[in-house]
């Protein structure tokens, strides 16, 4: 079987150990012959790299492992780039959390003004990676997963149309695994069949199917009603109080449509002022702050520890096994095995009501020539009139961006449905400007 090389882009991202042991633990199905790491910050970068090479080192020695901070070396003789960076990191997403509060409007990564925020930050820097690949490696495929993926997409297929970039995102495939669990199935998400349509964290499963036809949308949505997406004692102890609230909130986000199935992330448009009292309680400890106390301390004291003992037996790395989409991705494309995923790809009337320039997020086929969009066809008003409004968001922040229009993202934050009015949006704006100088292009 052929063996493949990957650069990791964001090599120092509290994720990389646990796709690194993902991607180990699936060496029968895609081979590697080489990893490489890239990152603009090579302090940071470098604790997780000297930690990774110990890992390879004793468990996979026949891998040839790098990291660096340059571009040619980091992307020449490349099959896959798996990219997840977040340009500014978590001081910046701090700020897109508590900026929007100080005005009564939620704080959230990848939803209303903070994830605009993000997106503005983000555009630029996904474009120069995708540069950087297809100049050193033209044939190879970008895997990104970075966020604020809807704007990020939208970004890319203005700016880099034939560019080989899959956009993709692992909340439906947590939710699908807690279905699954509902639903009893044996093998777990892999035993069922969905359909299912929006946005980037702003869909709807309107079909879950076994792999014989059984309807298992019933008796999910009987859980759902009385309790979200929470599945059992065992799950909720092992889950973050913060995510277990969005989890069980998804039972309210069911009831205004019990049709279909929610993306926990409409949360955030749909109950807004919940959301936003809720948070205010605590409004200088947001989620930025769980992370870097939980997930970012952990992970890189794991490292230190690797580093230490010079030895990664019994290392506290763990791998992220539902990031185990990421190999099935590369697989489908590297096998062209027309696997079924969801991705972010451009509309093109698969949706048939809605913009055909939108970036939907929808079932598609992977193999080796990319994928093949599976047809949804009509989705109802209110799923419509939603998304029509939040494209419309996303698609005025990648006009700003690329016209350096102030008048453009004030639009784009009025629009967003997180937002009450256009005076508040403009001071948001405002104060989201100064703190985001150094990233953002010159708005005018
Ligand atoms: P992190 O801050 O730990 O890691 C991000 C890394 O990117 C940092 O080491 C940083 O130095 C690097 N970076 C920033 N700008 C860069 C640039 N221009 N070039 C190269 N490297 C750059 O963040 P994290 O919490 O591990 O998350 C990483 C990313 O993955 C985020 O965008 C996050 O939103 C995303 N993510 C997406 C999904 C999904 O469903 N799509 C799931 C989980 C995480
Ligand atoms: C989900 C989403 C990602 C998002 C992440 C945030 O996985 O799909 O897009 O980045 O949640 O998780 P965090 O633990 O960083 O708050
Ligand atoms: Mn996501």
């Amino acid at each position: 079987m052929k063996k493949y090389s990957i650069t990791i882009a964001g090599g120092g991202s509290t994720f990389t150990p646990g796709i690194v042991l993902m991607l180990l633990e699936h060496q029968d199905r895609f081979p590697i012959r080489s990893i490489k790491f890239y990152d603009n910050d090579a302090e940071r970068q470098k604790k997780i790299a000297q930690a990774c090479a110990i890992v390879l080192k004793e468990r996979a020695p026949q891998i040839n492992f790098s990291y660096t901070t340059n571009p040619k070396e980091a992307f020449t003789d490349i099959d896959f780039v798996m990219a997840h960076i977040r340009v500014g990191k978590y001081a910046m997403r701090e700020k897109d959390e508590k900026i929007p509060m100080r005005f009564g409007v939620l704080g959230q990564e990848t939803c209303g003004p903070g994830g605009i925020a993000y997106g503005m930050r983000s555009i630029g820097a996904i474009i120069e990676l995708i540069d950087y690949m297809e100049k050193y490696s033209p044939n190879a495929w970008m895997l990104n997963y970075s966020n604020p993926a809807a704007i990020v997409a939208e970004a890319t297929r203005r700016l880099r149309p034939q560019s080989k970039i899959i956009n993709i995102c692992d909340m439906p495939i947590d939710i699908e695994s807690k279905m699954a669990r509902i639903a009893k199935l044996p093998n777990g998400r892999k035993d069922m069949v969905t359909r299912y349509y929006g946005l980037n964290h702003f869909g709807w499963w309107c079909d879950i199917r076994d792999k014989e036809g059984n309807d298992l949308m019933p008796q999910i949505k009987e859980h759902v009603k009385k309790y979200g997406y929470i599945v059992d004692e065992a799950l909720k102890n092992a889950t973050e109080a913060s995510w277990n609230d969005t989890f069980s909130k998804a039972k309210d986000v069911f009831a205004l449509d019990p049709d279909t199935l929610p993306n926990t992330y409409l949360k955030y448009y749909l109950f807004s002022d919940y959301v936003f009292a809720h948070d205010n309680r605590h409004p200088e400890h947001t989620r930025a702050n769980e992370v870097m106390e939980h997930r970012e301390k952990d992970v890189f004291s794991a490292a230190q520890e690797i580093i230490d003992k010079n030895t990664a037996v019994d290392c506290k790395f763990s791998s992220d096994t539902h990031a185990s989409y990421i190999v099935d991705i590369a697989e489908a494309i590297a096998r062209n095995k027309k696997t079924r995923m969801l991705l972010i790809v451009e509309n093109q009337g698969a949706i048939s009501n809605f913009d055909p320039t939108a970036m939907v997020e929808i079932p598609c086929l992977v193999g080796s020539n990319g994928y093949e969009k599976i047809c949804i066809g009509e989705i109802p008003q209110f799923q419509k009139g939603l998304m029509e409004q939040q494209v419309s968001v996303e698609k005025l922040v990648v006009d700003a961006w690329i016209t350096g229009s102030y008048q453009k993202l004030w639009q784009a934050i009025t629009l967003s449905k997180t937002v009450p009015s256009a005076s508040v949006a403009k001071q948001i704006l405002d104060a989201l400007i100064e703190a985001n100088k150094d990233y953002w292009p010159e708005l005018k």
